[in-house]
């Protein structure tokens, strides 16, 4: 009896370290300061400050654009930007975060 429910917790744990893992492509960041370091900070530097990319700062061109030339750069590339696969949300989170930062 106590082996059988054994073998259910560990069925049941399993399912869920699989469901977990297989969630999504690629597992949805919570925050924009998240999705910023993980999927901007490489090329934008970590406080906007700009590397192989531009700087995102309250002086850079960007910071005068709509949100419409953001969501397009980010979910379409330009340039040698290569487009980044983010899901609605998280390029509004991000988009968010960045002009939080002005
Ligand atoms: C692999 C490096 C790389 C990554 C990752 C990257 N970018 Fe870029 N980004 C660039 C480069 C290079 C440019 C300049 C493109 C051009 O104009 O030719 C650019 C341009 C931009 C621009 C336009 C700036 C302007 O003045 O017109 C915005 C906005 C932008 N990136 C936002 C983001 C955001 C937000 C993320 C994260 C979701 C991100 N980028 C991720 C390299 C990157």
């Amino acid at each position: 009896m106590k082996k059988n429910n054994f073998n259910k917790f560990a069925l049941i744990t399993i399912c869920l370290l699989v469901s977990a893992c297989s969630a999504e492509p690629s597992q949805e960041l919570s925050t924009g300061k998240e999705v910023y370091e993980a999927r901007c900070s490489a090329c934008h530097g970590s406080n906007l400050e700009g590397r192989v990319g531009p700087a995102l700062d309250a002086k850079s061109p960007s910071a005068s654009m709509p949100d419409s030339y953001w969501i397009q750069t980010i979910t379409k590339g330009k340039g040698s930007m290569p487009a980044q696969r983010l899901t609605d949300k998280e390029v509004e989170l991000v988009i968010e975060y960045i002009k939080s930062e002005y």
